[in-house]
């Protein structure tokens, strides 16, 4: 038994802390990822597809927590954000990785009326609520169930978020299905119902740098964003509600163009932003998938491109990490050192009739596929 045990154990730990990922076949385990306040215990989930990419993901948060892939050399790092256990992700205060909801970015004042009714929800930023609020679906543990797919190894979570959670009204049954694709894909499906009118917005919160060195700035990483407008802000980063072009501006990634090349100029919302942190308009938002952003580091070679169904991205460049996170292996985690692509609805559109509407209605569906897929560029 013992020696079981034991095998058990280091079969486990032999997969979730490789990072030579020999190829082979579809992998997936489960671990322990330490306990939470209440007593739970919270998991970790190594998936791994046939050419040797590896993603690990938490029940704590729905959360990604580690995304190993290869440059154009075939070596292997990590070029997500994270903790190296549940505890981080409970004390954390920057969504590494999470599932957010259930209002994904800023909604202005912590209020907004549906159907006659004004909803009042917990400030969390300034005058905002920002990401669900003070619970939000980044701070609750999910049900997961692990399932090896023949489109790649999956694990689909579930939340149940009670009526009037952080003000929210209408009981939303939520589900996040993660699949690893064997083209190097992370493919994000979301669903949800609820049984009274609400808003929904759900996004993941991966902080991605390419270059696998948490130390190095992604200023250097060039980026595409498929988007001829923004939806410019007011001090509080709410949307004034325009819609603006980007042509001449430092918002303009309609071609890749290097993240740090613009960010210091004398422009009032990158003042506002402290770098970048905006919605962009997606260009061809019509319900279906298509690309919307791409990532490219000359360095390592990696690209991530960004495919999605939705009408908005965020794009931030981690102006608030100050250092005083500790991440994964004692890291801190500086200004700038990772960029977030947060597919979305815009932000504030509960407040905004003339944006595209996040209310959710008993019998409707909730539906969102978001694909952070993987390559390399020779040179
Ligand atoms: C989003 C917001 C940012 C910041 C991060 C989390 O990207 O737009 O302003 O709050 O989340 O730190």
């Amino acid at each position: 038994m013992k020696s079981l045990l034991f095998g058990l154990l280091t079969f486990t730990l032999s997969i979730v802390t490789t990072s030579a990922n020999p190829k082979g076949k579809d992998e997936i385990a489960k671990s322990p990822f330490g306990k939470l306040p209440d007593g739970k215990t919270a998991h970790l989930y190594t998936l791994k597809n046939a050419s040797g990419m590896t993603v690990k993901l938490t029940d704590y948060g729905a959360t990604t927590v580690s995304i190993i892939v290869p440059d154009r050399d075939g070596h292997y790092a990590d070029v997500a954000f994270g903790y190296d256990s549940a505890s981080g992700y409970v004390n954390g205060k920057s969504y590494f990785g999470a599932t957010v909801g259930r209002y994904a970015n800023r909604i202005g004042g912590g209020e907004f009326r549906l159907d006659g009714r004004v909803y009042h929800l917990p400030l969390n930023d300034g005058p905002n609520t920002l990401h669900g609020g003070t619970i939000g679906f980044n701070k609750v543990l999910w049900k997961a169930t692990a399932a090896e797919t023949a489109e790649g190894p999956s694990v689909t979570f579930t939340y149940v978020s009670p009526d009037g959670e952080d003000g929210f009204p209408g009981t939303v049954k939520a589900t996040v299905v993660y699949t690893l694709l064997n083209d190097n894909g992370l493919r994000i499906t979301y669903r949800a119902t609820t049984d009274k009118p609400t808003v929904l917005n759900l996004t993941n919160h991966t902080y991605f740098n390419l270059s696998g060195n948490p130390g190095k700035t992604i200023l250097g990483e060039d980026l595409m964003l498929d988007a001829d407008n923004y939806t410019p802000v007011d001090k509080n980063l709410i949307p004034t509600g325009k819609i603006a072009p980007v042509v001449n501006t430092p918002m303009d990634f309609r071609r890749l163009t290097k993240i740090g090349a613009r960010i210091g100029e004398d422009n009032g919302q990158l003042r506002y932003c402290r770098g970048y942190d905006l919605n962009w308009v997606l260009n061809g938002f019509t319900g279906k998938v298509r690309k919307a952003a791409e990532v490219y580091d000359p360095e390592s070679g990696r690209v991530l491109d960004v495919y999605t169904d939705q009408p908005g991205i965020q794009f931030y460049t981690g102006n608030f990490l100050d250092g005083t996170e500790i991440g994964k292996g004692g890291v801190h985690y500086n200004h700038r050192t990772a960029l977030t692509l947060e597919a979305q609805l815009y932000p504030d559109s509960p407040n905004k009739p003339q944006f595209p509407s996040s209310v959710l209605r008993p019998g409707q569906t909730y539906r969102q596929e978001t694909i952070y897929k993987f390559r390399v560029k020779k040179n």
